[in-house]
């Protein structure tokens, strides 16, 4: 429910992504949301009121002269208690209008009526040719220079049958830019690097060593600093999760591919903070082998050798520049003693302490912050919370 308490003004123009707020309002209704919607004229050719209004659960305005307002004017009453204004789908025309202050129907004069501090966000959609167009470019200037956030759009197949930008961002991207619109921006102009995962070390073309982590933690950590305003690169071990809106991702398999991505990453771009979340395997197969290993009779096993992989986070921390750092640490007992200790060992300044086995592959954790000071528990909570947290935490240690 991270958009508790929030209502949101969802304005409709006319274009073919229209089809797609039917889901943006349903998300929007499940984060805690409350929808009003108000649509343009051509918007209705595209969905209907009477699905919005189904959907929204409220009254769906699209007339400035609707007397259902008690003071007929709905361009001011709609917005006065409103937490923000988004424009899903944003067509080039209404782009044009709001760029230059048009107010000819209930939408635009809505929008230049809204008060300064309700923040208003966009969610262009278009024909290829039409974004790229010079005066449709001007316009997105403008608006940006206006403090109006532009979210996206994306490349891609068009409706119309061409393909590039101009497509309508997704649904559920949709719904992450508005809920990171709410979040403090305390990494605003900050770079992080953070691992995630599990390593996969071969043993053969089919075989290989890994363990439980499910990566959920560290796309979480990314997510939220993404929200907090960071660019983030996120280098990841093989998981099953999505990459995460905004985020750059690297995807890796072995604990040296992993190593090797985060020195490039730091050689390309400093970093201001690495966090290393992955649970990156501590040997490797030294003598794996290049074809599948053959069962030949049944006394038979195969001799594996290890060699230690690399310790990336100790690597990193050792750098003469090395970004603020910080480990995890996954045991399955004595977490204070162990945690405080690897902290000192790895000569980092900051260590998340949880236990391995409890937070492998579920929603939820508990984590314990291990710093020169001593040890704070963030308490028990889903990992998203936690993540949120934790980013807040970093985010006033790196400005120190
Ligand atoms: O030494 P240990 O594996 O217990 O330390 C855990 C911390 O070190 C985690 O932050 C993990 O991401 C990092 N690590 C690493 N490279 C390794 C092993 C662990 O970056 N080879």
């Amino acid at each position: 429910m991270r958009l508790a308490g929030k209502k949101i003004v969802l304005g409709l123009t006319g274009g073919v992504a229209c089809y797609k707020i039917a889901e943006l309002t349903r998300s929007l209704g499940k984060a805690g949301a409350t929808v009003q919607v108000v649509m343009t004229q051509a918007a209705t050719q595209f969905i209907t009121p009477v699905t919005m209004q189904a959907i929204s659960g409220n009254t769906v305005f699209t007339d400035q002269w609707d007397a259902r307002i008690h003071n007929n004017m709905p361009h001011i009453d709609l917005t006065r208690d409103a937490d923000a204004i988004v424009i899903a789908p944003c067509s080039t025309n209404f782009m044009f209008k709001l760029a230059h202050g048009a107010c000819d129907d209930l939408l635009s004069t809505l929008c230049i009526a809204r008060p300064a501090h309700i923040p208003l966000l966009i969610a262009p959609a278009m024909n290829v040719e039409m974004w790229q167009n010079p005066a449709t470019q001007r316009n997105v200037a403008q608006l940006k220079a206006d403090n109006i956030r532009v979210m996206g759009p994306a490349a891609g197949d068009q409706a119309c049958g061409e393909t590039g930008m101009g497509r309508m961002l997704e649904p559920a991207q949709l719904l992450t830019e508005i809920i990171a619109s709410f979040q403090a921006k305390s990494l605003a102009g900050k770079r992080l690097l953070i691992t995630a995962g599990p390593t996969f070390e071969p043993i053969d073309p089919v075989r290989g060593i890994t363990n439980l982590s499910s990566g959920k933690m560290g796309y979480a950590i990314a997510e939220a600093a993404w929200e907090a305003g960071a660019q983030v690169t996120l280098i990841s071990g093989p998981t099953a999760l999505a990459q995460p809106y905004g985020v750059q991702r690297i995807e890796v398999q072995t604990a040296q591919q992993m190593y090797d991505a985060v020195m490039t990453s730091l050689n390309t771009k400093s970093q201001d903070a690495f966090v290393a979340v992955a649970a990156v395997a501590d040997w490797r197969v030294a003598n794996a082998s290049n074809q599948k290993i053959k069962k030949t009779c049944d006394s038979d096993t195969p001799q594996l050798e290890f060699a230690q992989n690399p310790d990336i986070l100790a690597l990193v921390a050792a750098l003469p520049d090395a970004p603020y750092c910080v480990g995890f640490a996954a045991e399955s007992e004595n977490l204070l003693q162990y945690g405080a200790a690897k902290r000192a060992k790895k000569n980092i300044p900051l260590l998340v302490g949880n236990i391995g086995h409890q937070t492998f592959g579920k929603d939820d954790n508990e984590l314990i912050l291990f710093d020169v000071h001593g040890h704070q528990a963030l308490g028990r909570a889903d990992k998203k919370t936690l993540a949120g947290k934790l980013v807040s935490e970093i985010a006033s240690r790196i400005k120190k």
